[in-house]
């Protein structure tokens, strides 16, 4: 089974032009990759096919080994909560605790208050946020609501998790510290998707790209972690991917 997979999509906002055109690939479960590309290439509307928050415009998508089109509303919902995201702008509720924000998804599907602290308050650990527990989102620094919302992002367990740009404008340190947590849930069998188009977090880990150019997608994997990597990317078909 694929976790992703996208023949001839095509993509456009109301009688624009097509922003996404003809994409075909697919994600392997418990595969690591990057998504790449100019500001304006379709980072975003990529992540939003993915995570089922846009329907194509043309073409088939199918999710965890499920043709998505033609699904019922009701269907979609169930396939979207296997799905973790973390969105470029956080999206967070400033009227609530960041404990509150985290706890959201699992409020959501209706688990017991007692599981619900047990697991938000192992996620803050993790995450290094346990001094803010109490805190408005609103009055945090933004390397600190982005990791609350990558915590709200993984509490469910998703299978897949799709983070835009969760390392914008936070500094290189707090970027590198952020990738650990994703290569260590990758570890943990999540598969994982990543917008980005901070050179050093490319140039320090080696997964493969998915790179948007001109509305169409191509894969480039690395080769050798010791190599540049103008030296040894390759390009792929995207059809045997
Ligand atoms: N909601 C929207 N309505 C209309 N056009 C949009 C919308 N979202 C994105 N676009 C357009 O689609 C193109 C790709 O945008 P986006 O997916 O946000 O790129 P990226 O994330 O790579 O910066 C841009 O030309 C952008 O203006
Ligand atoms: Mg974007």
């Amino acid at each position: 089974m694929r976790m992703i997979k996208f023949e001839h999509v095509g993509l456009r906002y109301g009688i624009g032009p097509e922003v996404l055109k003809d994409i075909s690939f697919s994600l392997e479960p418990g595969s690591f990759h990057f998504l790449t590309g100019k500001s304006g290439a379709g980072k975003t509307s990529l992540m939003r096919l993915m995570y089922l928050g846009k329907r194509p415009t043309r073409g088939l998508i199918s999710m965890f080994g499920k043709n998505v089109n033609g699904q019922s509303a009701a269907h979609m919902t169930q396939l979207r909560q296997k799905i973790g995201v973390v969105f470029q702008d956080f999206r967070l509720m400033n009227h609530l605790s960041a404990f509150d924000n985290i706890a959201l998804p699992l409020r959501i599907i209706g688990r017991p208050e007692k599981e619900i602290k047990a697991n938000v308050e192992e996620l803050m650990e993790w995450v290094d946020l346990h001094d803010c527990a109490k805190a408005s989102p609103a009055t945090l620094s933004g390397g600190q609501q982005q990791r609350i919302s990558i915590a709200r992002a993984i509490i469910s367990k998703p299978r897949l998790l799709l983070a835009d740009e969760p390392t914008g404008n936070l500094d290189d340190s707090i970027g590198a510290k952020l990738m650990g947590l994703f290569e260590q849930l990758n570890r943990m069998g999540t598969t994982i998707v990543i917008a980005t188009h901070s050179k050093s977090i490319l140039d320090s880990f080696h997964h493969p790209r998915l790179v948007i150019k001109d509305g169409l997608l191509s894969i480039e994997t690395i080769r050798s972690p010791f190599s540049s990597f103008e030296d040894f990317s390759e390009q792929e078909s995207i059809y045997n991917a």
